[in-house]
């Protein structure tokens, strides 16, 4: 299995994802600084690996901290937290893992420093084990929808390099793959960062699962012809109305599948449900550096200081999602109840 991230005694590893496919790169960050700086230029992204990341962020934070009373400790533990949180602002998943970590900080907080320590390195290390399971749990949820022999296109990334491992519509894809199923996915590329042909394209060809890389507006061409039968997506928040952000384009791509008959499925773990939000038009959405759509890979293609709009993610209504595979079932509509009965079962 791809490694993402791993705790290690020497700091978090991390593979840099954005050198891939060309090279495959293992980082040692040893402060909670390169960390946060980590998941803010992509080196790591994708909602649940970014979660994973917060919390070793955290947990690496507080293992070399200075701080020689619980006083100093705490306040040590307030910014590192806030710097984590500052990094990106639409997966939920960051904000999850770091309320996680201040529920154990304080949770141990009467045992002292070194019980802090060693119950926050143990908790961002069960979250890592976590998400791989919750993924193989959805995976098997999801593979149920997909009949022997389909063509699936997914956005973005939502694969093992997006998660702990496995990954989520990815995980759907390997479980489906797992039992026998003929899979071919249709991978589009993801203007302007390029997770589909650079990632989610490297990994499919590592497990062998037929891969054909199309640009961004082909999807709709693809549809059209008949040689699409599921769209599967990953998410970055959902809103308690089953309203869902993800990587920019995915509406498009949910509005074209309505159009075409194609159904649309998001596959998601409840880490990245937010139902403190009524719908999705709450969720802040991310605005990147504008160099990443002037630029690609390094080299410019739009005149010198041309002006730049690099929304990095987009909301697709509940009424185009026809199923949200999470790690304890799959909810439909009307996803208010539904994904309300899914949060509440596991509590
Ligand atoms: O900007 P990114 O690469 O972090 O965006 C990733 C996505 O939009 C994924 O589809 C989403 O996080 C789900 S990953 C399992």
């Amino acid at each position: 299995m791809i490694r993402t991230i791993e705790w290690t005694d020497n700091g978090v590893v991390m593979l840099d994802q954005r050198l891939l496919p060309i090279e495959e790169i293992y980082r040692t960050y040893t402060n909670h600084n390169e960390v946060a700086e980590a998941i803010r230029s992509m080196v790591i992204r994708g909602a649940p690996a970014i979660g994973v990341a917060a919390a070793m962020g955290i947990a690496l934070g507080i293992k070399i901290s200075s701080a020689v009373n619980l006083a100093d400790l705490d306040s040590s533990f307030e910014k590192i937290c806030s710097d984590i949180a500052a990094t990106r602002p639409t997966a939920v998943n960051l904000f999850w893992a770091v309320e996680r970590m201040k529920k154990v900080y304080n949770q141990k907080r009467s045992q002292g420093m070194a019980a802090i320590r060693a119950a926050l390195i143990d908790e961002s290390t069960a979250m890592h084990s976590e998400d791989v399971e919750a993924n193989r749990r959805m995976g098997q949820f999801g593979q149920t929808l997909i009949p022997a022999e389909a063509r699936i296109l997914t956005h973005c990334n939502a694969g093992a390099l997006a998660t702990a491992g496995y990954g989520t519509a990815l995980g759907v894809i390997r479980a489906a793959v797992e039992a026998g199923k003929k899979i071919e996915v249709f991978a589009d590329e993801t203007r302007p960062f390029l997770q589909g042909a650079r990632l989610t394209a490297w990994e499919l060809q590592k497990d062998n699962i037929p891969v054909t890389i199309i640009t961004d507006n082909m999807a709709g061409h693809f549809m059209k012809m008949g040689k699409i039968d599921y769209v599967i997506v990953g998410a970055d928040r959902i809103a308690a109305n089953g309203d869902v952000a993800n990587k920019i384009g995915t509406y498009s791509v949910a509005v074209l599948a309505k159009e075409n008959g194609v159904p649309f499925f998001v596959a998601a773990p409840v880490s990245t449900l937010d139902l403190t939000l009524p719908d999705g038009s709450h969720i802040p959405i991310e605005e990147r550096d504008a160099d990443e759509v002037r630029k690609i890979m390094g080299v410019a293609i739009t005149p010198p200081g041309a002006r730049v709009a690099n929304p990095a993610f987009d909301v697709t209504p509940s009424r185009y999602v026809d199923a949200i595979i999470t790690d304890r079932g799959i909810a439909r509509s009307p996803f208010q109840e539904s994904l309300r009965k899914l949060v509440s079962c596991g509590e």
